[in-house]
């Protein structure tokens, strides 16, 4: 099997970025070229006081480890391109926006755009590796657009090797991940390249932990294990509606659920919503092959999973308005969170978003903590939550704090969106005296002790709780 010696990235971003770093510390014989047309991004991995693009855990300290010696980040993708005997594509596949399949088929524009310029500037073969998520059998497209405009003597194998890291614990997973998936053609060509992954990961993965399938397998298996995550969720959530109308508490219930062995006890926290850039898409994604494969129940039974967690994050935000008494005109709402969970900077679909929204159309004012998120994101994001409102006109209704008890003065009610461990460390007793009275907390994490909270004076209301009197 061809040794691996030269690894490129394209796409230095949530995936490409500590993945490839990863693979720098536990390969040091192998370099590592990430590239990426946003300079800017790139600047950031490359700056000299580490201030990195995205916020992970453990990621500044690989990065530190290995940034200099065999891992480098560039925006001159063809040389990046040309050095390498293995490319990792590992751009952003969005939902498409416009034409066919808007709204859930997957955007392949950057996939092609960065395969078109490996068969262009490759002098020599390559193993190409799809690391985005994409829709099932993009590799044999891929493989089409490379043998019809690769040179002479250069010979392209392609592999699928999704990525099952999550944000906030990326680097713990990439370090220890359940598995590896490695999906090839299964010709002695396909097989060889497959080998030649293998034993990249093998420096450190127990072999037993690296599954090697056909392509297709691979490729359907990413989108089928985030489509059975998000489903545990929107399960867990449509529960927890039942609980708040019938007295029974979801964490007890999700408890005696999870203690079954078949069944296991993660991802069964009721929440506001999933959010990030993956499960929504990857459903959407799901939904569009199933539909192209003339399989309408099939798709309905996925779209299902998205439209729980839309019903989910509007049921927030009513019972929010139903409790401060059918109006939240001209009140204060301290939202704390922004990112789609805790330990992420990342803002991609996050349930904040849709709740800030919602108190903004009905005329609340909103104050805004995350410890880690950039206010211009915020200010981008709500933007584009309401592009026909200009942003000054936000900015009127909605303010950016610097901590959760400078969010929490004055306001009516504390809702709780992303669960950052900083609030439950928050003085309690001060917001308290800093708020209006009813003073409100809606816990859209089952993050807080709510008994604790009553017996400050809070009145609380718990996802999955029936209201207490
Ligand atoms: P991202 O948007 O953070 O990063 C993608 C990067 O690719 C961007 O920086 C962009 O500038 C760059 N890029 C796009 N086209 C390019 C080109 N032609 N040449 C060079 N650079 C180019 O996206 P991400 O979150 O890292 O996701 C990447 C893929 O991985 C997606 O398919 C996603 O579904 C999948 N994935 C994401 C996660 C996650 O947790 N974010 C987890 C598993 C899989
Ligand atoms: C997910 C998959 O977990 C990962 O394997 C894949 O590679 C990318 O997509 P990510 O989106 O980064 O990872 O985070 P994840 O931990 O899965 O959380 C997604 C959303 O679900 C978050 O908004 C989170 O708060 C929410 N969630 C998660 C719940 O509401 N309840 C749970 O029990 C778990």
């Amino acid at each position: 099997a061809t040794k691996v010696t030269k690894i490129c990235c394209i796409g230095a971003g949530y995936v490409g970025g500590p993945t490839c770093a990863v693979i720098a510390v536990k390969c040091p014989h192998i370099k590592v070229t990430i590239v990426d047309l946003n300079a800017a991004r790139i600047a950031a991995w490359n700056s000299p006081d580490f201030k990195l693009p995205i916020y992970e855990p453990g990621l500044e300290q690989v990065v530190r480890e290995a940034r200099g010696r065999n891992l480098f980040f560039s925006t001159d993708v063809d040389k990046g391109i040309e050095e390498a005997d293995l490319i990792f594509v590992s751009v952003n596949t969005p939902t498409k926006k416009s034409g066919v399949g808007a709204g859930s088929a997957a955007d392949l524009n950057y996939v092609e755009l960065a395969t078109r310029r490996i068969a262009t500037v490759a002098n020599s073969s390559k193993i190409v590796v799809e690391k985005s998520t994409v829709p099932c059998r993009t590799a044999e497209s891929m493989r089409t657009i490379l043998e019809a405009n690769s040179k002479p003597n250069c010979r392209f194998d392609i592999l699928s090797n999704p990525e099952f890291l999550a944000e906030g614990t990326a680097i713990s997973d990439l370090y220890n991940p359940d598995r590896v998936l490695i999906g090839s053609l299964q010709t002695p060509e396909g097989k060889a390249a497959s080998d030649a992954l293998v034993s990249v990961y093998a420096n450190w993965v127990p072999t037993d932990r690296i599954l090697t399938v056909g392509l297709w397998s691979s490729e359907l298996s990413k989108l089928a294990a985030n489509a059975m995550l998000a489903q545990r969720i929107s399960s867990i959530n449509a529960l927890s509606a039942i609980c708040e109308a019938t007295g029974a508490n979801i964490d007890e219930v999700a408890h005696a659920i999870g203690y079954d062995s078949r069944v296991g006890p993660k991802f069964l926290k009721a929440s506001v919503g999933f959010g990030g850039s993956c499960f929504q898409k990857d459903i959407l994604n799901l939904v569009y092959l199933s539909e192209s494969c003339h399989l309408p129940e099939v798709a309905a039974y996925w779209r299902q999973v998205v439209e729980i967690n839309e019903y989910q994050k509007r049921r927030f935000s009513k019972r929010v308005v139903d409790t401060l008494f059918n109006t939240i005109t001209g009140k204060r709402i301290a939202v704390l969170g922004f990112a789609f969970k805790a330990d992420t900077g990342d803002t991609r679909e996050s349930a904040a978003i849709t709740l800030i929204k919602d108190f903004q159309s009905e005329r609340a004012l909103v104050n805004v903590y995350d410890p880690q998120v950039e206010h211009s994101q915020i200010w981008a994001d709500l933007q584009e939550a309401s592009p026909l409102i200009p942003l000054d006109s936000i900015k009127k209704q909605v303010t950016i704090c610097n901590s959760a008890l400078e969010a929490c003065k004055d306001a009516e009610a504390v809702v709780i969106a992303t669960e950052w461990k900083e609030f439950l460390e928050i003085d309690w007793e001060a917001v308290y005296q800093n708020m209006n009275k009813p003073a409100f907390v809606f816990d859209g994490r089952l993050l807080v002790d709510a008994d604790k909270l009553r017996k400050i004076g809070f009145k609380v209301t718990t996802i999955g709780r029936a209201e207490v009197a």
